[in-house]
């Protein structure tokens, strides 16, 4: 067995705090929103385990058929002794890549969801005889302390979920990442590619009902942890494609007029018939887009890699 160490970065009440000020600022505003952070309770990240497995979904696959046909090359490039990997969630396509890593000193995943990194993190360090894993509960929005650990750096950020930030909190982010490389240090960056709308939609609202349970889990995480009195089954699950800004939307509509109360906030929310809520959008993107966004963070684009079909695309830049 080799070390697994788990840091909370987030004190016992931050994210109790940092939950009431999202939601209050997110349901009193218009249109409403909630921040895609809080779908990850335990519940939450095994139901994005369930979709990584669904038909509809092609990101997951088609990001693992990059990394397992790229490792060596995303090994050699980078020669990373340390691996941070951001929003690690079950870390199973990551293997991959830590597999190929042969200087691999040390793994750090960090996620806010701490069953996923737990469950993670024992099966990584059982696997891989060595390797240090230090996994960090943090919010990768807010800044990260890094443990010390050797250079060079190579910092992952799979999934695709850069495209849950918006236009100006990704310039935010990228620009903190770049904070943690030294030069020539690297990024492993996931974006899911534009494409048709029907694919575009069906990822995201499947058949099964998966997407949907998983969306409206978020409305369970505000019950527990606030004391609300949302019922899942009084809202419908929308996923439309916005051409404009080339993104999925996902939304919660109230299938009825309805007053919801969070008692932890003093606050009722009204909703009127088929108001809806905004819970995430997830970004699709071009290759000329991406490589201005990490220019602009001072990220220099050295690889770009898609799978067969060309849905999904891997990068790796260079910190300038
Ligand atoms: N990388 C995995 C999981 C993607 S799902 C994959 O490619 O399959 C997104 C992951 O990011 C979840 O595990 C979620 O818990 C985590 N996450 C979402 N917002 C986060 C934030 N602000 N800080 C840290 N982790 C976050
Ligand atoms: N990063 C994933 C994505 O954008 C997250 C995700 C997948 C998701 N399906 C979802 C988020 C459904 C909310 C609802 O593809």
């Amino acid at each position: 067995m080799s070390p697994f160490r788990l840091t909370r970065t987030l004190p016992e009440d931050a994210t109790g705090a940092a939950l009431r000020a999202d939601v209050r600022a997110g349901l009193t505003g218009s249109p409403r929103t909630l921040p895609p952070k809080w779908f990850y309770d335990a519940r939450g990240s095994e139901l994005f385990e369930e979709i990584t497995a669904l038909p509809e979904y092609y990101p997951t696959r088609a990001e693992r058929e990059i990394l397992l046909a790229r490792a060596g090359d995303i090994a050699a490039v980078s020669g990373a002794r340390t691996l941070v990997e951001l929003g690690s969630g079950s870390s199973e396509k990551t293997r991959h890549l830590i597999a190929a890593l042969g200087g691999l000193h040390t793994y750090v995943p960090v996620d806010v969801s701490e069953s996923a990194l737990a469950g993670a993190g024992r099966a990584l360090a059982a696997e891989r005889p060595g390797l240090e894993v230090h996994a960090l509960v943090a919010d990768f929005t807010a800044e990260l302390a890094l443990p010390d650990t050797p250079g060079p750096r190579l910092v992952a950020f799979l999934g695709g979920t850069i495209g849950n930030l918006l236009p100006t909190e990704r310039a935010a982010f990228l620009a903190s990442v770049r904070a943690l490389l030294a030069p020539g240090d690297a990024l492993l960056l996931g974006t899911d590619l534009v494409k048709d709308e029907k694919t575009l939609v069906r990822a995201y609202d499947d058949a099964a009902g998966v997407t949907a349970a998983f969306n409206k889990n978020v409305l369970a995480v505000l019950d527990r942890e606030l004391g609300a009195d949302f019922d899942p089954d009084a809202f419908d699950h929308v996923a439309l494609w916005d051409a404009e800004h080339e993104w999925i939307e996902m939304r919660l509509r109230s299938r009825t007029a309805q007053s919801v109360k969070i008692p932890a906030l003093e606050l009722v929310v009204d909703f009127a018939e088929g108001e809806e809520l905004r819970t995430e959008v997830s970004a699709k993107f071009r290759q000329e887009g991406v490589r201005a966004e990490l220019a602009a963070a001072g990220l220099d684009l050295a690889r770009w890699w898609t799978d067969e079909e060309g849905r999904f695309a891997l990068s790796l830049s260079v910190a300038r």
